[in-house]
């Protein structure tokens, strides 16, 4: 028989532990959408209101993620392939302590939100697609970008010069440019509180 080679893995209480310790479950929702399309807004209510149930959630996002451990990639495909393949790999972790992972990125085409999807596995992977329209982001324009990347001073901007592929099966699907903020935040904690309570 080969020699255990992860000897101390072995001996780390188990996922199964620690959820038992925590009282609830870990799994990921992975937030998909354009920029500005209100993934982080809807996040941070998700947040408040699980929290208020007693489950602890980690948000992970592009200004807590692009600014530290990501902080030498940029937006060609490739780096963005990567951005996605080390946050699914931090928020695997997340998900086996037990923590309710809520992943915000544009993640724009299927074959990235594939690697993430096999990275933390099926079971625990549901995917909230933020389909607000371009029209409505752009109106928005929180930062900026929209305008900046129209006047081509910001390059492969996602949805004006760099693509964004729907997901075709969604295990949601939210329009913040029609849906209030508290329908949208409920719809996401009802189907959290479904999948935990299974
Ligand atoms: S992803 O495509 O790799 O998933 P991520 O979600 O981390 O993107 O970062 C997107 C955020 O970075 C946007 O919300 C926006 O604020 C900013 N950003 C800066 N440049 C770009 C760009 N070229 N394309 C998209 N977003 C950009």
């Amino acid at each position: 028989m080969a020699d255990n080679i992860y000897p101390i893995y072995d001996r780390m209480l188990s996922r199964e532990e620690r959820e038992r310790q925590l009282g609830q479950r870990g799994m990921m929702v992975w937030f998909t959408g354009l920029s500005g399309s209100g993934k982080s807004t809807v996040a941070l209510g998700v947040e408040r209101e699980l929290a208020k149930r007693g489950i602890l959630c980690r948000i992970l996002d592009g200004d807590n993620i692009r600014a530290g451990i990501n902080s030498n990639l940029g937006f060609s495909q490739e780096d963005r392939r990567e951005n996605i393949r080390r946050i699914a790999e931090v928020g695997k972790l997340f998900v086996d302590t037990g923590i309710v992972t809520l992943a915000c990125f544009v993640s724009p085409t299927e074959d990235i939100r594939q690697l993430a999807r096999n990275i933390i596995g099926e079971k625990d992977f549901k995917e909230v697609y933020v389909s607000t329209p371009i029209e409505e982001c752009e109106r928005r324009d929180v930062k900026g970008l929209y305008a900046r990347a129209r006047r081509g001073e910001v390059k492969d901007f996602t949805g004006i010069s760099a693509p964004f592929e729907a997901p075709q099966n969604p295990t949601l699907s939210i329009d913040t440019s029609v849906l209030p903020l508290e329908d949208s935040v409920n719809t996401v904690v009802e189907m959290v509180m479904r999948e935990i309570e299974d």
